[in-house]
């Protein structure tokens, strides 16, 4: 697929689930958010003929996002169905690492290439405040079975306020060094006001070169992050929702009012 900037779309992000573990504070209130309607999320049946339709039309990298992943009930049986799509060259999670123990062997074994994995500081008491809610040492724990059941190579989301040089940061990248992980610094954003910049590593930010389209549990296609814009599966169906969707996925991306990570995945 190409849109009209003669950009090749090939990256599909799939947004499972609303719901997190976890209330970081650059994604949640602390009381948490009012969750999508249970009938208007997609069932499983209906998220695979989606990657499988934009497999056809190019995309073979897809990423399973949330909320959280991995609180998703029978979420293994999706990455499994998911799995089984001939044609997906990079298969890829975006989680908090907090079930990562639990979970890591059976997503390997059930066709998962590789996990992202969130950590923004290696203060146990720095983390709890970030998350509101976690256990560093669970994250730890998670990587731990990543690398083990071969989730590799594993890259760690680290979210930055200004730069890669506060001391947060740099312990982050220190842990990746001796772990044999990828760190990449991402800028804390503001959807509303569209404030982002780019620190290094990844495609993110830079519009020019964006592959990628999203989405979301209750089967909105969403062309950018930085837009309002998206086309329903439901009401549209698959094929028109993705021509809507590449037809209009704006050159570069402004203000999103309506949007919000926990609900589109980052
Ligand atoms: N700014 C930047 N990244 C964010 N994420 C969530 N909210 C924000 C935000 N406001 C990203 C984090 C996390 C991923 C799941 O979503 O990088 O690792
Ligand atoms: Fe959950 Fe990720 Fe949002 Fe944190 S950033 S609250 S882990 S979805």
């Amino acid at each position: 697929m190409y849109d009209k900037f003669n950009r090749k779309i090939n990256y599909l992000r799939v947004s499972v689930t609303d719901r997190c573990n976890l209330r970081c504070v650059y994604c949640m209130p602390a009381e948490g958010v009012e969750l999508m309607h249970h009938n208007d999320i997609l069932r499983f049946e209906e998220i695979v003929e989606v990657v499988e339709y934009a497999v056809t039309q190019g995309v073979d990298k897809i990423r399973i996002t949330g909320g959280e992943p991995l609180v998703k009930k029978g979420i293994i049986d999706l990455i499994r169905m998911i799995g089984k799509i001939e044609g997906i060259k990079d298969f890829g999670m975006t989680t908090n690492g907090i079930f990562l123990d639990k979970y890591a062997q059976q997503l390997a074994d059930a066709g998962l290439h590789r996990v992202n994995i969130s950590l923004d500081t290696m203060n146990p008491e720095k983390y709890h405040r970030i998350t509101r809610l976690g256990d560093i040492n669970q994250v730890f724990k998670g990587i731990e079975a990543a690398k083990k059941a071969g989730l590799t190579p594993i890259k760690i989301n680290c979210v930055v306020k200004k730069s890669f040089d506060e001391p947060d940061a740099k312990d982050v990248a220190e842990f990746c060094k001796k772990h044999s992980l990828q760190i990449r610094y991402i800028n804390e954003m503001n959807l509303e006001t569209g404030s982002f910049a780019v620190v290094n590593g990844g495609t993110g930010g830079n519009c020019s070169i964006c592959n990628r389209l999203r989405l979301t549990a209750n089967g909105d296609i969403m062309p950018c992050l930085f837009s309002d814009l998206r086309f329903n599966v439901r009401e549209l169906g698959i094929k028109k929702a993705f021509e809507f969707a590449i037809g209009e996925k704006p050159k570069s991306g402004h203000v999103a009012k309506k949007s919000q990570f926990y609900s589109i995945g980052g």
